[in-house]
């Protein structure tokens, strides 16, 4: 099966510029693993959480070899991985873990709903461009913020990712307008009775340091994720589930997609749209996320192979971090505390992380030959970072069958090390947030891999 989307560009005043179609192929298979049926258990759900942190305490575990189809016959050349063994793995994530994008046709028009050509002192053009989808059922808009550096002509290398707090809230800029979506309250941050407030203008600024990022020459886009699923369980009746109902649905089924399957299918909406910016150059796009949005970039890098690479930064649990260490958080918490981020099929993993078909290594093996960067924090045990610099060194077989260098060494990176093998591991002191060191790596990594 595959995904029709038409693009239709208009700028204002209103007219088509340009009118482009384009064929997402995500083939779609059907592995029927067992029916599974998951009853929420809000007793079990009060049942208080001791997450280990104890290394000595990590179970014995075995992974599933991404180099082994599922009949246990071994992957020996590129050409099987990416005809075959590439599709198995994705299948079995879509139908286990994050849920499968439905295949109904859909419309996608862009909007550019403001241009300042002298943003930041004019160091940066910032564009504002409306991304409506539509389909018989409903209407969504997601407003995706661009900055581009002014130095230098484009096309340019550019950053994706969502963010927390809507857009107003990456940046200082005082005439930007304040979204009006749902938030998740957080007072002291300015999100009140699930809106924001002008408090909340530039609160996550420090994790976009948006100057810092022209300077060298890269743009940076960004959407607020509650405009493609407001994070929150509601049963799937708000954000872009609903546009893909078929008649008589009112909720996904045990295997399509939760809000992680959604928020990535909309960096892959905004993907569309630089395919006719001529600003971008769409094949040097880099996705990246921080936490429960670092695991969405992974799995939208490993879906849509337009991303040139990819970036998760604390993504842990669900992410990174390989489930069957037990290390933090766990699968059975995560699906208890957010029920709403995977499909209903994963809960039947919950405590039983031995009898996954997959583990988080395949996921970034699934973003093979493209360059992956996993970043984590020393205090972020939650997260566990050893646990993601594990997938990446399990990853690093499929890398290097594929031709690139992998993990490129054997030895764990040191911290000041820069380390830029394919498959790259970045690691800083402190919590659990994205810093300007996590930046200046993230840049870094990415000038090393993609040439302007
Ligand atoms: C929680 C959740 C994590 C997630 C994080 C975040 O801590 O347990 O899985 O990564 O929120 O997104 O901030």
């Amino acid at each position: 099966m595959a995904t029709s989307v038409s693009l239709f560009l208009f700028l204002a005043p209103p007219m088509i510029k340009n009118k482009a179609s384009l064929s997402i192929a995500t083939t779609m298979g059907f592995l029927l693993l067992g029916a599974y049926f998951w009853i929420p258990d809000t007793h079990l759900q009060a049942q208080t959480f001791t997450p280990n942190y104890d290394e000595s305490k990590v179970p014995q575990y075995t992974l599933p070899d991404p180099l082994r189809f599922t009949n246990g016959n071994v992957v020996a050349t590129s050409e099987a991985w990416h005809q075959k063994r590439r599709q198995e793995i994705l299948q079995l994530f879509e139908s286990q873990v994050y849920g499968k994008t439905p295949s109904a046709a859909i419309t996608v028009t862009f909007q550019l709903k403001s241009k300042n050509p002298n943003a930041f002192q004019g160091k940066a053009t910032r564009k504002e461009i409306a991304i409506q989808v539509s389909s018989q059922q409903r209407v969504l808009t997601m407003d995706l913020l661009i900055y581009l550096p002014n130095d230098r002509p484009g096309p340019y290398r550019t950053f994706l990712g969502l963010n927390f707090g809507g857009n107003h809230s990456v940046t200082t800029e005082k005439d930007l307008s304040i979204s009006n979506r749902w938030m998740r309250n957080k007072e002291d941050h300015g999100y009140i009775n699930h809106r924001a407030t002008e408090h909340s203008r530039g609160i996550y600024s420090s994790r976009w340091p948006v100057e810092s990022i022209i300077q060298r020459n890269f743009a940076v886009a960004t959407i607020y994720y509650g405009d493609i699923d407001p994070d929150y369980h509601d049963g799937f009746q708000d954000g872009v589930h609903p546009l893909f109902y078929e008649p008589g649905q009112s909720k996904p089924n045990h295997d399509q997609w939760g809000s992680l399957g959604a928020w990535a299918w909309g960096l892959s909406r905004a993907m569309d749209y630089f395919q006719i910016d001529t600003d971008i150059d769409s094949d040097k796009v880099i996705v990246l996320g921080h936490s429960r949005l670092g695991k969405t970039a992974l799995w939208a890098a490993a879906q849509d192979t337009r991303f040139a690479i990819a970036i998760s930064n604390n993504s842990g649990c669900g992410g990174a971090a390989l489930s069957r260490r037990r290390f933090g958080e766990t699968v059975q918490r995560i699906n208890r505390s957010f029920p709403h981020w995977f499909n209903t099929n994963f809960k039947q993993f919950n405590n039983r992380e031995d009898t996954l078909p997959i583990d988080q290594h395949m996921l970034i093996a699934l973003i093979a030959p493209r360059p992956v960067l996993v970043s984590s924090a020393e205090e972020d045990r939650w997260a566990d970072p050893r646990g993601e610099l594990l997938s990446l060194q399990e990853a690093d077989a499929v890398y290097r069958l594929l031709g690139t260098d992998g993990t490129g060494t054997t030895t764990v990176p040191s911290k000041d090390r820069p380390y830029f093998s394919t498959l790259s591991y970045h690691i800083r002191p402190g919590k659990h947030d994205v810093t300007l060191q996590d930046w200046n790596a993230f840049m870094n990594f990415s000038e090393h891999h993609l040439k302007p």
